[in-house]
């Protein structure tokens, strides 16, 4: 059994940039695994009874991180196992990151720019779309997502179903946690 094997895949984690799935991916995943899935956007924006475009718009996006933080760790702190998709720039909080190398197993949907701008276009729930340095962003993100991953899946080109058609695949040959701990991988 999966959990048996390896402790942390009780709580399967996407990260990405936007646009890379984690949504949609999440989901389908959580379907064929018989679990919950969760969304950390839809979870924030109904603790804060706000969408996030307001709260970046009232609040400004330090208040927003704080809240994403404090969301993600309630979250991963919950009933296990589930599938829970991040928002694009919550591993980004040092924070999460130490929770998540702790407690789940991450997995980055791994998307170019390009693939992801065609995907999200202009958004309001999206305001780091705005950014004049996008390409910087996503560089660094996917960098930062990158080290936090246990599991990496390019995703440009590849539709929502094969992409969690691979990575149950993947979970399904993953070696035990006892032969192979992540300090060894280190
Ligand atoms: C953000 C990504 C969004 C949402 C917010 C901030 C980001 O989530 O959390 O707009 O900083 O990249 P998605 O990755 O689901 O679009």
């Amino acid at each position: 059994m999966l959990t048996e094997r390896c402790p942390e895949a009780a709580r399967i984690v996407l990260v990405g940039f936007m646009g890379s799935g984690k949504t949609t991916v999440g989901r389908r995943l959580a379907d064929r695994l018989g679990r919950p899935v969760h969304d950390s956007d839809t979870v924030l924006e109904q603790r804060a009874g706000r969408t996030i475009g307001e709260i970046f718009a009232q609040d400004g996006e330090p208040a927003f991180r704080d809240l994403e933080h404090r969301v993600v760790a309630d979250l991963l702190d919950g009933p296990a196992p589930f599938v829970l998709s991040l928002g694009g720039g919550a591993a980004m909080h040092p924070g999460t990151r130490r929770l998540l190398a702790d407690r789940a197993l991450v997995v980055h949907l791994r998307v170019g720019l390009a693939t992801a701008l065609e995907r999200v276009g202009a958004d309001p729930r999206r305001p780091m779309l705005a950014r004049p340095d996008l390409p910087r962003l996503h560089a660094d993100r996917a960098a930062a997502h990158d080290t936090v991953a246990d599991v990496v899946v390019d995703v440009d080109g590849t539709g929502v179903e094969t992409v969690a058609d691979t990575l149950v695949a993947l979970l399904d040959a993953l070696p035990s946690r006892t032969t192979t701990p992540r300090t060894e991988n280190a």
